[in-house]
């Protein structure tokens, strides 16, 4: 869905170094999500990356069977840059009823985020989550890629998603 003002609005200059994530991505083919507890699994997924003119990315990730085509995991919410740093937050609200803020430090055009905070709902299923880690890289062909690892309490940091996508807007 695109912004209503994103044709229209100037792209704030405290968001020039995460331009490159502006947009719309598509899955260019199927990623891959994984984790020793459960059992492989292939999946689609669109990124919508916004802007209304202010210092704040907002974005909206929808994640789809990648067979039967049915909504999976969903998660929105809004990117911030420390004034004048380096430092990028992601402030999210998951579908699972997860909602984190991730932070990490952006070098060129790949961002590498881990979890700052997290809470969930009173009756989330176990096991809990306690650690994501993401990273964002846009590939010298211009492909995105992003890869998820987490760790559930007390067990190793284990990669979960990895998908690449290719801009559609
Ligand atoms: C940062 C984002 C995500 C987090 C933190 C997350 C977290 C989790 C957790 C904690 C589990 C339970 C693992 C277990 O039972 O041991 C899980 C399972 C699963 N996740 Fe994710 N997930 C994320 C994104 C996604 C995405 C984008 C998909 C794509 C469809 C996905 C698909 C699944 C599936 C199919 C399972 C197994 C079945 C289920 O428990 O629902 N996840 N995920």
């Amino acid at each position: 869905m695109a912004c209503p003002f994103h044709q229209s609005a100037e792209l704030n200059p405290a968001l020039l170094p995460l331009d490159w994530l502006l947009g719309v991505w598509e899955s260019d083919e199927p990623g891959e999500g994984s984790f020793s507890s459960i059992p492989p699994f292939r999946y689609t997924e669109t990124l919508h990356f916004s802007h209304v003119g202010q210092p704040i990315i907002n974005f909206m990730f929808n994640a789809f069977h990648a067979e039967n085509k049915k909504p999976m995991h969903r998660e929105c919410g809004f990117i911030r840059m420390q004034p004048g740093g380096n430092r990028v937050a992601f402030i999210i609200a998951q579908n699972s009823g997860l909602v984190e803020i991730e932070e990490g430090d952006l070098t060129g055009q790949c961002l590498t985020l881990h979890t700052h905070a997290l809470a969930r709902t009173s009756f989330a299923k176990e096991p809990h989550v306690q650690q994501i880690s993401r990273v964002f890289q846009l590939r010298p062909e211009g492909k995105l890629e992003q890869t998820v690892s987490m760790a559930m309490e007390g067990g190793p940091l284990m990669q979960h998603l990895h998908i690449t996508y290719r801009r559609s807007s």
